[in-house]
């Protein structure tokens, strides 16, 4: 493609520059068009619309490719653990051995949370849904943790970064722990992130824990699969809100409210509840015609995406790791990976998902696992969100790092009414 592009309105033709990435397509910068010609484009739901210039995670959706920071995500989810990928999520790097030693040190030393936001969880019904609980009491760090709102100051931005990423786990096993009636367990910093995670919601008081490594690993695995992926539409929330000016503790609770949709987070927790509704695998042809059918609004959960047009290549890594679960928990006859199996092979050779390019996505397989390990399913977004929060974290900082940054103000094609003129009350009617 060459540098330049030429649009016609009116007859008047005018030249667009077009910008080039490392890797992937071309864009036109369209930021003169409205200057220069008093039109605006329109592309509701940005399907060819790139919203701002980033380095940290690369989609090649038709190959199935996903990079963070240029490592391929198989790399790093065999080989790397989680705050690996946070530290390479906010520096651009991956550490060195000291690099990463301090870094978990200084996660690890942000664990706990203000005590007093115990009282804090005190006035949510049992029965709340902990995604309700999780955008309030990330919003309320703010309150807590005022000296780390002035985003003018980078050491303050790291503090509040480091913050979210160690309080997270914290607070996601507190919500835990508040639905079902349990006390809260204190994080135990001689463990790994991920470890210390599963001991915040499993482990009771009155008894000892053992954290069961095998269940550490592949929840570690699925974190690091989760922890970025692009111009999202969470991700694109907490940069538009984080456009204003706002703080980092509220941005990151607007992206948490945005994953809470089923379009997007709650997506894993739809795909489970649908394999349980199938039921048994005879069931699963019914389903999936039904997916097919233009005058039934049902979809098959799990499959499909916006970007990929091929395998996700996080539900390869997501399968081999639920595999690895069940192997553990002794589960070889699983009815609902039964149904799974079976629904990924129908639906992988029917016409219908083929044409579409409709393939698993890695909500397909992560609720499976989550449940094997003993999370409910109003858990799972939960644990999309304290994973994702990094990633927020770095497209944020990044956003508020980069001087021609401005405020998110979209434009509308308006279809309301033209200007009228307004009737007194006593005149209508
Ligand atoms: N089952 C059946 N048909 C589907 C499905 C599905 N899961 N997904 C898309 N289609 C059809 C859709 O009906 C449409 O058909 P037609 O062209 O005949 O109208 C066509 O495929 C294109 O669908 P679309 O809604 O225009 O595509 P999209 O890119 O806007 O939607 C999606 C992407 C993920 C919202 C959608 O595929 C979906 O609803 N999937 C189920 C929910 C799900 O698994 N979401 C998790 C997304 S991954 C998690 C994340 O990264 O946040």
């Amino acid at each position: 493609m060459s540098a330049s592009s030429t649009i016609t309105v009116d007859d008047k033709q005018i030249d667009l520059p077009v910008k080039t990435g490392t890797i992937g397509p071309h864009v036109i910068d369209i930021g003169k068009l409205h200057a220069k010609t008093g039109v605006f484009t329109f592309d509701p739901g940005f399907t060819s619309t790139a919203s701002c210039e980033s380095k940290i995670t690369y989609i090649d959706g038709d190959e199935g490719v996903l990079l963070y920071r240029g490592y391929p995500i198989e790399q790093l989810a065999e080989q790397g653990d989680f705050l690996e990928t946070c530290y390479l999520m906010l520096f651009g790097e991956l550490p060195t051995p000291a690099q990463k030693a301090d870094f978990d040190y200084r996660v690890t030393r942000h664990t706990m949370v203000h005590d007093q936001m115990n009282r804090f969880f005190q006035g949510f019904r049992r029965d709340a849904h902990p995604m309700a609980v999780m955008v309030a009491c990330v919003g309320a760090l703010s309150a807590f943790y005022h000296d780390s709102t002035d985003i003018s100051d980078e050491k303050q931005r790291m503090i509040a970064s480091l913050r979210m990423i160690a309080k997270m786990p914290t607070l996601a096993a507190m919500a835990y722990k508040y639905s079902i009636g349990q006390p809260f367990v204190y994080p135990k910093n001689e463990l790994d992130y991920t470890s210390n995670f599963l001991r915040m919601c499993f482990a009771v008081p009155c008894e000892e824990y053992q954290v069961n490594p095998i269940f550490a690993r592949a929840l570690d695995r699925i974190f690091i699969l989760h922890a970025d992926h692009e111009q999202n539409a969470s991700t694109s929330t907490v940069r538009l809100a984080g456009s204003s000016g706002a703080n980092p503790f509220a941005c990151i609770a607007a992206g948490i409210a945005c994953l809470w949709g089923p379009a997007h987070g709650g997506a894993n927790e739809a795909a489970l509840k649908m394999l349980m509704e199938i039921g048994t695998p005879d069931r699963v042809k019914q389903y999936v015609d039904k997916a097919k059918d233009k005058n039934d609004p049902f979809r098959l959960m799990g499959f499909g995406h916006r970007v990929y047009k091929n395998y996700d290549p996080r539900a390869r890594i997501m399968q081999k790791t639920t595999h690895e679960v069940l192997g553990e928990l002794g589960i070889k006859d699983d009815p609902l990976l039964e149904v799974a199996m079976q629904l990924e092979q129908i639906a992988l050779k029917d016409e219908y998902f083929i044409e579409k390019k409709l393939y698993p996505n890695i909500d397909f397989y992560s609720g499976i696992t989550l449940k094997a390990m003993g999370f409910p399913t109003d858990m799972f977004t939960v644990l999309f969100a304290l994973a994702r929060t990094v990633g927020w974290i770095a497209q944020w900082a990044e956003m508020i790092e980069d001087p021609s940054q401005k405020i998110g103000r979209p434009r509308q094609l308006y279809i309301g009414p033209d200007k009228r003129e307004y009737v007194p009350i006593s005149q209508r009617g």
